[in-house]
């Protein structure tokens, strides 16, 4: 692909396969992956319909649970961390105020969430669509790794009740989006025991670190969470979509919140074990038996092949060449050491090596990334996203997940960008 020409066939073959370029840096996804996707399409309301994929999806399930460390859990594998973040926002609420099921918003003091300033947009979206609006949804401050301020929290929290609006949950976040911060889990658990609220781990992203015996602590005090989001189409490489939504609780809470009891799908008079139609707990019909990605690809690998992937994009991430080229090549780091494999950096040109650390800089650095990115996009040599960050400007966010990314990619990388960036 380094070499592609820009005919178009190639250049929809790019589109469709650029992301498993071993030097696919862009978002949270890339890598060679199991493209199993397609012929997967077939629903999973019932038992008797996905037989196989209902057990499968049990199975998955209660291996990710164990992961998390809870004795027991449910859940269900959705279209999405975003829906499954919503879900996570309902089922608090479900919990808090009961009655809002059948009596909907009239039944609802005014609720407000907490979470952090770097929290994904999905937040923003599931309070405006489930009615609890933007307005309430409280961004703690984060510190300047990415994670949430636990003092920052609980002052917050008392804030709302001195506002009149009942605090209903927290979402603290395991891999940030950005910059792959996680937050402190048990401060935040403290917290949300001592306030009786909901405490979502969002580990779409940093999930993938429970595999691995080296990294794991990164989710330390994950067990204390009610519910959690992770996604395996990230970091553990399945095709897209696969994520999962857990919850720790014993009293059948996702069904009670969920169910609307179709009598055509979910007769209680059937002649097997009906727990396995799961599909009253869902908030969709067909559903698509997503769990099949990552139960394969488990199989396949067993655990400690999957952690072996984690463990090595997190060397690469963190490995010395790109740590040290990054500070020593006029570069700048966004953040000390990486926590995960998110690697956040500007690139400083020649032309404004001379300058201090003053606004005219970063300005004009500010204007370098999105030169660079076209440049590497036109030729075709690699795949970097670039973003503002609240008032930082524009920096580079490169993302390491494939297994197949070596150290001479990380020098690659850097020599690349050099290459593309001197006359800037
Ligand atoms: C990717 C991501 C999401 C959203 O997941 P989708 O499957 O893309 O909807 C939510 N939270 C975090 C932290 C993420 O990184
Ligand atoms: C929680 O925060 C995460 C990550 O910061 C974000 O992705 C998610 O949308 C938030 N979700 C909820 C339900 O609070």
């Amino acid at each position: 692909m380094a070499h592609y020409k820009q005919t178009n066939v190639l250049f929809i073959l790019l589109c469709i396969y650029s992301a498993a370029h071993p030097r696919f840096f862009n978002q949270l996804y890339g890598g060679e992956r199991w493209r199993d996707g397609a012929l997967l399409n077939d629903g999973q309301y019932t038992y008797e319909v996905a037989p196989v994929f209902t057990v499968m999806e049990k199975a998955v399930l209660k291996k990710m649970i164990e992961m998390i460390g809870w004795e027991d859990g449910d859940g269900l594998f959705n279209a999405g961390g975003s829906l499954s973040n919503m879900y996570a926002v309902n089922l608090a609420r479900f919990r808090h105020c009961p009655d809002m099921k059948e009596c909907g918003m009239s039944a609802s003091p005014r609720l407000v969430l907490f979470t952090s300033q770097e929290c994904h947009y999905s937040i923003t979206k599931a309070a405006a669509f489930l009615g609890i609006g933007t307005k309430n949804v409280y961004v703690v401050p984060s510190d300047e790794r990415g994670k949430m301020i636990p003092g920052a929290l609980e002052e917050l929290i008392v804030k709302a009740t001195r506002e009149g609006a009942q605090p209903f949950m927290v979402n603290a976040t395991a891999g940030t989006t950005v910059l792959g911060a996680f937050d402190p889990i048990h401060q935040i658990a403290d917290i949300c025991e001592k306030y009786g609220l909901w405490l979502h781990v969002d580990a779409c992203w940093g999930g993938a670190a429970l595999l691995s015996k080296k990294h794991r602590d990164l989710l330390k005090g994950i067990h204390r969470a009610n519910s959690v989001a992770w996604n395996p189409h990230k970091m553990m490489m399945t095709c897209l979509q696969c994520c999962a939504f857990m919850v720790r609780d014993q009293t059948n809470l996702l069904q009670h919140c969920n169910s609307a009891k179709a009598s055509y799908l979910f007769q209680v008079d059937k002649f097997y074990d009906v727990s396995f139609d799961c599909g009253d707990k869902s908030i969709q019909c067909s559903r698509k038996p997503d769990a099949f990605k990552i139960w394969l690809l488990w199989k396949a690998l067993g655990t400690s092949r999957l952690a072996q992937r984690v463990d090595r994009a997190l060397a690469m991430a963190q490995c010395s060449t790109i740590y040290h080229n990054i500070q020593n090549i006029h570069n700048k780091l966004f953040q000390p050491q990486p926590e995960y494999t998110n690697v956040c950096f500007w690139y400083i040109p020649p032309s404004l090596r001379h300058l201090p650390d003053c606004p005219e800089l970063w300005e004009k650095l500010h204007k370098v990334a999105p030169v660079i990115k076209e440049r590497m996009m036109k030729k075709g040599s690699l795949m970097i996203g670039f973003q503002p960050h609240g008032d930082r400007a524009n920096f580079f966010r490169m993302i390491i997940i494939s297994p197949q990314v070596s150290t001479e990619d990380m020098d690659f990388v850097l020599e690349e960008i050099q290459s593309l960036g001197q006359d800037l």
